[in-house]
């Protein structure tokens, strides 16, 4: 019971915005073996199963709170995603699937690998670790950071809107390089296995 009470008085004297770890999702992401998907890019869902950008968003709204973004930050995620979108030419879902499998939506995500920070978790993006009620255009920054790098990625692969693409382009982002055989491999021992299939299942709606 005294653990117990100091404890919680402990997390009472945290700033909100530390109360919400991280790491748990990512770590049980990461500790899978299996992956749904693997192959090449056309063994993965064909687009037209994927939902609209919007329902995807909708679905995960609350697990982005849950993982300590404000509703705010939400609806600012939003209005990065799209402006990203429009000015960088990259399909909405594929940048919040990325938001998605980097920090699960929270804003204030720690850095990683020396130098990846952000929501998207991207070299030499800003990161705001801790933090959360961020304003527009911190938000904005993030997303941008890491949309251009994927939309240098996708480039490397024809840069179509199309999975011939994308998914290539995803384990390139994740991995910094592409075994086209079999997407779910951790190409030159870096990066997950699981994580083009991972946000394959999140484009098909799954929320986890
Ligand atoms: C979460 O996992 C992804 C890979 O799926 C990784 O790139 C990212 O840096 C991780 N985020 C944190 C906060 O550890």
């Amino acid at each position: 019971m005294a653990f117990i009470t100091t404890v919680v008085a402990a997390l009472a004297s945290l700033p909100v915005a530390f109360s919400f770890p991280i790491e748990t999702t990512n770590n049980t992401l990461q500790a899978r073996q299996s992956c749904t998907y693997g192959g090449t890019w056309d063994d993965f869902p064909p687009m037209s199963e994927w939902w609209a950008w919007g329902d995807i968003f909708n679905a995960y709204e609350q697990s982005m709170v849950d993982a300590g973004s404000s509703w705010d930050d939400v609806g600012r995620i939003a209005v990065a995603i799209e402006d990203a979108a429009a000015d960088i030419g990259v399909d909405e879902r594929v940048i919040l699937g990325i938001i998605l499998q980097e920090s699960s939506g929270y804003v204030g995500v720690i850095c990683t690998g020396g130098d990846d920070c952000g929501i998207m978790q991207c070299e030499g993006c800003p990161g705001y670790p801790g933090e959360n009620e961020l304003p527009q255009s911190d938000t904005s920054a993030m997303i941008n950071g890491g949309t251009d790098h994927i939309k240098s990625n996708l480039e490397d692969f024809g840069d179509l809107d199309d999975p011939s693409s994308i998914y290539p382009a995803l384990r390139e982002y994740n991995s910094g390089s592409v075994d086209s055989d079999d997407l779910s491999v951790a190409a030159g021992g870096y990066g997950v296995p699981c994580y083009v299939s991972d946000i394959a299942r999140r484009f098909m709606g799954e929320v986890f």
